[in-house]
This record gives C-alpha cells, structure tokens and sequence, in this order.
C-alpha cells in the first residue's frame, strides 16, 4: 500500500515503538493520528512529526469511540492502524502469602488487550466502507503482541495472556476481514530498547543481550518501524505473527 497522503492512526505512540513507528509513517507521507494516555509526550512526538494528537485512556471506550471518530474527520478514515499501547506491571500469582489483586489482572488486559480489539472493531468498521485499492486492498492492522505471548515468565500471568490473547486474535480476524480487503498481522518484539516500559529489563541489558543469538543487543525501535512498514507494503502478509526478536527466546 502505498502511504503517501494515507491516513493512518498509532495508538501508545508517546513512546517506544510506537513513536517510532509514527514517525517513519510520517517520514513515508502518511497523515497520521497519534493517540496515547501521556498529553505532554504525545504534544511533542505530534509537534515533530506533524501529526494529529488525540489523548485518551485507550481502556475509555466513549473517549476512544471519539477519538476514531475525531481523527477520520480530520483525515478520511484510517487505511492503516498500528496499535502499540502496552502496559507490564510484574506480580506474581501469590506474592508473600496473598493473591496478587483481580483488579490489576483485569486492568493489564483491559489495556493491552480489550483495548486493542477496540480498536481494531472500530477502525476496521470505517475502514470496510473505503475504496478498495491494488487487489481490492482496503487497508491493514498491525497489532503488537510480545514474545511472552510464547514464553512469559514468573510474574508475566496477566501480560503473557494479555499478548497471547492479541495473538490468537490475529487469524480469525484476518479471515473475516479478509473479505473486506482488510489484513491483520501481528508483531511480537523480543527486547527493545524503550524508555518506559521495560526499564527494568534495560537495567539488566548487559546480561540479558548475553542470551539473544544474533545481535547480542536490545532492538531497536527503528527496526520495530521498519518492519511495520514493510508489513504495510507487501500485501502477502496476512494473518501471521511475526517475531522479532534475534532469535531471542525468554
Ligand atoms: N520494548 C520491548 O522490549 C517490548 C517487547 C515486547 C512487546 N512490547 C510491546 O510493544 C508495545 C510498545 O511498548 P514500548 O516498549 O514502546 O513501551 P512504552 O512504555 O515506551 O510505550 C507504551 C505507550 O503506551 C502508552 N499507554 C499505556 N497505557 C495506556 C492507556 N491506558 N491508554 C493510552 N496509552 C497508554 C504509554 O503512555 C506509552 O506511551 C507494547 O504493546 C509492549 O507490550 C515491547
């Protein structure tokens, strides 16, 4: 798909991958929505790239609504849709003789995974209603699982189900929405290097690149954009989750 003037929207863009992933869609002519729960860094990432900033709590079903509803009328509805919010707060199970709250279990998938389904219902409602271009194409969601999706560790219970649940979504909602011209396709990182969110495994980077294969380093988040846009561009992707990850197993 070609992105130039393409609308796409990036949900947990303040940061990280998908901050990254904002600006290379941007660097490609895409005019793009950039949404995440963080004002101040989303104003800044928008202010650089040109792009539209829409706050909101991605698990605030009526703010997201709006927020969908808000970046198709600024730029035509979303051909492409790249989700990236992530939330990993470790407990354990049991944690010093008590169990670990519901609640917080409840609200880890509510964001990384309720959330990007949300999404995904949203856009892709709007997105059916396009001009299908090059083979019927309509457009793309690319939704970020996580290698703990396969492999999480003590303390990973709610992310691992969380990521395992994006990854399990990603084949039944490609054959549906296959009949709209619509692919979906997952991304499932190793270990990159992002401010917040795995700034305890960051702390530990010396020994943990020690067990990725090849590069004996943390990825970065340009090679996680990179790879988001080549899915955009090669319409035989479909249906998959793509590890990236060094060959890295946890
Ligand atoms: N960095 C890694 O090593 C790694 C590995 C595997 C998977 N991932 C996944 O990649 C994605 C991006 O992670 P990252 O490393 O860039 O993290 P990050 O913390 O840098 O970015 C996550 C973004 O999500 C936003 N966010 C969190 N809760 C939100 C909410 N309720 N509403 C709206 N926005 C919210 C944060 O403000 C932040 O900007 C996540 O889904 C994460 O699980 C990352």
């Amino acid at each position: 798909m070609d992105l130039w003037d393409c609308p796409a929207i990036v949900t947990g863009a303040a940061s990280g991958l998908g901050a990254e992933t904002a600006r290379h869609l941007a660097e490609a002519g895409a005019k793009v929505t950039v949404i995440d729960i963080d004002a101040a860094g989303l104003e800044t990432l928008a202010n650089e790239i040109g792009a539209l900033a829409i706050p909101c709590d991605i698990a605030d079903e009526p703010a997201v609504e709006a927020a969908i509803a808000q970046a198709k009328a600024a730029h035509g509805a979303a051909r492409v849709l790249v989700s990236c919010v992530g939330l990993a707060e470790p407990h354990r199970i049991i944690d010093q003789g008590a169990a670990m709250p519901l609640e917080s279990f409840r609200r880890l998938v509510e964001v990384n995974l309720i959330s990007t389904f949300n999404v995904m219902r949203l856009v892709s409602a709007d997105m059916a209603e396009l001009k299908g271009g090059m083979d019927g194409e309509r457009g793309v969601i690319i939704s970020t699982a996580s290698v703990s999706a396969y492999e999480g560790q003590i303390g990973e219970a709610a992310y691992a189900a969380s990521k395992g649940g994006i990854t399990s979504l990603i084949l039944p909602a490609a054959r549906e929405l296959g009949a709209f011209g619509i692919r979906v396709v997952g991304i499932a990182p190793g270990l990159f290097s992002t401010p917040t969110l795995f700034k305890l495994e960051q702390d530990l980077e010396p020994r943990l690149a020690q067990s990725v294969p090849f590069p004996r380093r943390f990825g970065d988040p340009a090679e996680f954009a990179t790879l988001v846009l080549h899915v955009i561009k090669n319409t035989m992707i479909n249906g998959t989750v793509l590890r990236l990850d060094g060959g890295y197993h946890k």
